[in-house]
């Protein structure tokens, strides 16, 4: 089938790439020029695993093409997916306007039927003012031209994506009942067919439904990791260790183990602001999302913890202290720094006085790039970040050790070379890594999150 793909960043890119896999003929649209001529030139411009592999095989076989050619980008797709940024309006509703120019786009240049799918988060009602939107420039121009308006949430998670896009758990597909929309879905049927083949994963739903649901899906992740990390809090008051409960409660099959790890905080670029988006739709039909509330309030103090932690630990004033980061993106394999818990960490120790050494395996340059942005106001701050060649040579002289990310590579390093390089023993787990008791036998001073279990001594 020919398809476009309008926004070819995380979802975008992995959408197409995956789709020119299957054997359709894709062409993926962006704005950005530098990220289209990255992907012309071989590269691409984000780290996913299996992602460069996919697109320079499609490629080569002619599957998939880049581009900032709006009107060809219009003419190419009878099925034309929006996977545009949603980000965040001043007031935590999302901002469509790169939504509504899409479809703008769309019906200034379409020229037959077209199937639009909105692959974007996007709030519920989205789909009819993507409608609107093309309805409006068909009548500009006294064009008579039939559509559709789709919904197709996303759900494939960051440094997962080929795999999640490739084998889905579901396929949310919603479609009106219009006779364009029976059209519509007979064509997302098609496309979608391979996905089915050992079986059937859509769901197919109203428009509104299908909206709501992937809110829905990331307003609840969220909601288990608030309530896990504010446990976590507890714990370390009363003496309970939150990575034995998890086990105690996961093992529920009413409750499950997935989502439930206490850590400094969820980010990237969806929960937070899918989240928010939810609560402020709420907001315009005169409801509170009680919980919703909670669950950012927690998420945003949860960012604090290890700050807190850290300055319990060595006073408020950290001037001449110096400590290394393991981790900088909001989560492992990929380099996303949106809204990382890192970001938070460093605005706290960097204004408290300290200086830092920190390293991620993918994400030094992105964090060069939002750093400069997170101390636009005190610029002299960034030369007390300095950049590590590897997670030892981050410790070399640090006061402690703090760890934001659950890289693989940082699960077992060698202890002996991290309390040789470390001026003190001293770990601030933020993604609880390594066991209390076993740090305790080698000698290092360990704070997790939620792990203060008495021992027979403290009480
Ligand atoms: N990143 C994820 O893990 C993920 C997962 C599921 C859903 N989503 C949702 O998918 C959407 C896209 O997210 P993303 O992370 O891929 O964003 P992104 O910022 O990585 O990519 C968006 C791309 O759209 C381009 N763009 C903006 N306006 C355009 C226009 N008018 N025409 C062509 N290109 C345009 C931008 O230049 C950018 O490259 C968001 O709504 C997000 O919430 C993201």
């Amino acid at each position: 089938m020919k398809i476009t793909i309008i926004g070819t960043g995380y979802v975008g890119l992995v959408t197409g790439a995956c789709l020119a896999e299957l054997g359709n003929d894709v062409f993926c649209l962006d704005v950005d020029q530098r990220k289209i001529d990255i992907l012309n030139n071989g590269g691409i411009p984000i780290h996913e695993p299996g992602l460069e592999e996919i697109v320079a095989r499609n490629r080569a076989a002619g599957r998939i093409q880049f581009s900032t050619d709006v009107e060809a980008s219009v003419r190419h797709g009878d099925v034309q997916f929006i996977a545009v940024g949603t980000p965040p309006d001043e007031d935590g509703s999302a901002d469509l306007q790169y939504v509504l120019a899409a479809a703008k786009n769309i019906g200034k240049y379409m020229a037959g039927f077209k199937v639009v799918v909105d692959k974007s988060t996007v709030p519920v009602g989205t789909a009819d003012r993507v409608s609107a939107a093309i309805s409006a420039e068909l009548a500009n121009r006294a064009a008579t031209l039939e559509f559709s308006v789709v919904s197709n949430p996303e759900f494939l998670k960051e440094g997962a994506a080929v795999e999640d896009f490739m084998r889905p758990d579901r396929i949310v597909i919603g479609c009106d009942q219009t006779s364009q929309g029976e059209k519509a879905r007979s064509q997302m049927k098609k496309l979608y067919a391979p996905f089915n083949r050992n079986h059937e994963r859509t769901f197919w739903m109203d428009v509104r439904s299908a909206e709501f649901t992937k809110y829905a899906a990331n307003a609840m992740l969220a909601t288990r990791i608030s309530f896990m990390n504010e446990l976590a809090n507890l714990a370390d008051h009363v003496g309970a260790d939150i990575e034995a409960v998890r086990h105690g409660i996961g093992s529920d099959p009413r409750i499950g183990h997935s989502f439930l790890y206490a850590g400094c905080g969820y980010g990237g670029s969806c929960f937070p602001k899918d989240v928010q988006a939810l609560e402020r739709t709420a907001q315009d039909y005169g409801l509170n999302l009680l919980i919703l509330q909670a669950v950012e309030a927690v998420n945003a103090r949860q960012k604090q913890v290890l700050g807190n932690k850290i300055q319990q630990r060595f006073g408020e004033n950290l001037s001449g202290r110096h400590f290394a980061i393991w981790g900088l993106a909001f989560k492992p394999n990929t380099d996303d720094m949106r809204a990382a818990s890192s970001r938070v960490l460093l605005g706290e120790l960097l204004r408290s006085g300290a200086s830092v050494a920190v390293y991620d395996p993918v994400s030094m340059q992105e964090a060069k790039r939002v750093l400069e942005l997170d101390f636009y106001d005190a610029p002299e701050l960034l030369e007390s970040i300095r950049y590590a060649a590897n997670p030892m040579d981050a410790l070399v002289d640090a006061d402690a050790l703090a760890i934001v990310t659950e890289w693989k590579a940082f699960r077992s390093p060698d202890f002996d070379a991290v309390k040789a390089r470390l001026k003190q023993p001293v770990i601030f787990d933020g993604r609880n890594l390594f066991e209390p008791t076993v740090m305790t036998e080698l000698g290092i001073e360990y704070h997790g999150i939620g792990r203060s279990v008495l021992t027979r001594a403290d009480k």
